[in-house]
């Protein structure tokens, strides 16, 4: 059967789920990929973002968000109040999806498909279970849709907090923990406005409203 969850060790903290991550087969995008980008932040982060992969820079590094977008995510987080000791972060998926015309040519980021996200999943049920987050914040669509539903439209849900449905242990009822709400993906910060005449205020705006979402995150921690 296709999918992470052969490869999620059960019960596991998230030591023992981040030493399991480098064996993953579940999808193909394990095999092109220089190597998992499973997250960071610590296991008692009261804030989790979800990205959707890690970059060129982040497939290198071993670690997410430390790109251009990272840089750009952690101007937002600190414009909004949340501190990055507080913030665990991670990816709808966890290998690098790209294209690339010849060896040694720039790598092409690609959105990873539905398939890769619901592969992908075990690994963010997993570690959401550990980090046990009071909110959790998708960053762009394609997060948004691999813990909203398909059906999530970020541009027109974004910013709204919703609750945070998990199983009960004792009795599989869903029980609330904590929230979950979407807001743009920090890359699309950084390319709004591309080939307009005020890209620089089309950026400033995106921005601005980058922050405002994460400060409705930030409000509603305990
Ligand atoms: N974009 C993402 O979604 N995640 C990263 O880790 C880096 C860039
Ligand atoms: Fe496994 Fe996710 Fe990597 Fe696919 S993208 S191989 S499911 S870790």
């Amino acid at each position: 059967r296709p999918g992470a969850q052969q490869w999620v060790p059960p019960g596991s903290g998230l030591d023992g789920l981040r030493a399991a991550a480098p064996a993953c087969h579940g999808c193909e995008l394990w095999e092109p990929a220089t190597q998992v980008v499973f997250s960071a932040g610590s296991a008692t982060a009261r804030v989790a973002l979800v990205g959707e992969q890690p970059g060129d820079q982040e497939d290198r590094a071993g670690e997410p968000f430390v790109g251009p977008a990272g840089r750009l995510l952690d101007q937002a987080l600190e414009a909004a109040g949340i501190a990055r000791g507080d913030a665990y972060v991670t990816n709808a998926v966890k290998h690098f999806r790209f294209t690339q015309t010849a060896p040694g040519k720039r790598r092409i980021h690609q959105t990873p498909d539905r398939v890769h996200v619901e592969a992908c999943k075990p690994w963010l049920v997993s570690e959401l279970a550990v980090v046990d987050p009071e909110v959790v914040v998708c960053l762009g669509a394609t997060a948004a849709k691999a813990l909203l539903g398909p059906a999530f439209r970020v541009t027109k849900s974004r910013g709204q907090l919703f609750p945070r449905l998990v199983a009960d242990q004792s009795d599989e009822a869903a029980v609330q923990a904590g929230w979950l709400m979407a807001t743009i993906h920090p890359s699309a910060v950084l390319h709004a406005g591309t080939g307009t005449d005020d890209a620089e205020a089309a950026r400033d705006a995106a921005f601005a409203g980058l922050v405002e979402d994460l400060k409705v995150a930030a409000a509603a921690l305990a």
